[in-house]
């Protein structure tokens, strides 16, 4: 047994992961793969609340999703990594909980009312969407997880989780800790278009990239909004280029671009392509690995096997504890 905290996260299947994903969560959850228990899995239930009209391959998806987590340095020899509709308990722990659960707490939680506002090409009213947080409960709860990596967007969702931690244990007995949440520091990177980098805004580059993609999307980025031409004097601080240059620059770079963006002694055409050549450089690995686990596909299918065998020990044990303290 190891005496690491326990933590869970997870993460919705919709596509390939983008830096904006790695930088917003992904590579803090590499960094604390040493230091804690992690279970990671792939939220594909998560996925189908909205996108249940359309769910896609949604296997596939959950393939190409592990690939770019291993690829990026999740290790199955460290964490636990699965899916979570292999895991049908979560289900049945989501039903039990769902009878616990005030429909206020959901009602007012702040990411619903946000959705239903945002995503208005979709039909959100359903007690599918509705319950999210529920079997978001759910999942963390079933491994008796101490902590939740997750950004600030997943903050009210992780209140509500140890709500209704403290309300099963208040009715039926003490089976579950409360978690906590362990903030993410948000990515300062932006999309090309300086808006949040995501898949529905095509302003992303994604772990995968080959470099031409890399190099295209980096020149297509927009810079400091003042700096109209070459000679005008720009402002590094306020351009998303920078922030990439800060990361995947090395530092002699990054006082020189600093520098010379000032005076305009360099145009950020140029400052772009030096950007880009360091980060096609930095995900090369990354990519090699997932053309690696694409060549190989029957790892996959064992690393996943071997992570869901894992969950579903721990997540069995904790549902024959809360089928006893329900008495049923
Ligand atoms: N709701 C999370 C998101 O959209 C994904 C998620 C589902 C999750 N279940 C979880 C995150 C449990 C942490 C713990 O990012
Ligand atoms: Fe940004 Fe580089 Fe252009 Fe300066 S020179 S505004 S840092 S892209």
């Amino acid at each position: 047994m190891t005496n690491k905290k326990r933590i869970v996260s997870g993460m919705r299947p919709t596509g390939p992961l983008h830096l904006g994903n790695y930088h917003g969560a992904l590579n803090n959850w590499i960094s604390m793969q040493d230091t804690h228990d992690c279970f990671f899995f792939i939220a594909d239930w998560h996925a189908l609340t909205s996108n249940y009209e359309d769910p896609g391959d949604i296997s596939d998806f959950n393939r190409q999703m592990i690939i770019d987590w291993l690829s990026a340095g999740l290790s199955p020899e460290k964490s636990t990594l699965f899916v979570q509709s292999h895991i049908k308990e979560h289900a049945e722990l989501f039903l039990i909980l769902s009878m616990i659960t005030p429909t206020p707490w959901l009602e007012r939680n702040p990411t619903y009312k946000d959705q239903i506002a945002q995503l208005n090409n979709k039909d959100l009213s359903t007690f599918g969407f509705l319950g999210y947080p529920v079997l978001q409960a759910a999942d963390i709860i079933i491994y008796k997880a101490q902590g939740v990596p997750v950004g600030i967007d997943q903050a009210a969702h992780i209140e509500i989780t140890r709500e209704i931690a403290r309300r099963f244990n208040y009715l039926y007995g003490n089976v579950f800790p409360e978690p906590e949440t362990i903030l993410t520091e948000m990515a300062k990177i932006l999309g090309t278009d300086r808006r949040k980098m995501s898949k529905s805004y095509h302003n992303a580059i994604y772990l995968s990239d080959p470099p031409d993609a890399i190099m295209a999307t980096a020149l297509k980025m927009v810079t400091d909004p003042q700096r109209a031409r070459k000679s005008d004097p720009g402002n590094p601080d306020v351009c998303n280029v920078f922030e990439f240059h800060k990361l995947y620059s090395p530092e002699t770079m990054v006082s020189a671009v600093n520098a010379d963006c000032r005076s305009a002694q360099i145009g950020c055409v140029d400052c772009k392509k030096m950007m880009a050549k360091n980060l096609i450089d930095a995900l090369a690995p990354i990519r090699e690995k997932n053309q690696y686990f694409i060549d190989h596909p029957k790892i996959i299918d064992e690393i996943l096997a071997s992570g869901d065998k894992m969950a579903a020990t721990v997540a069995q044990e904790t549902m024959r504890e809360v089928r006893a303290a329900l008495k049923l």
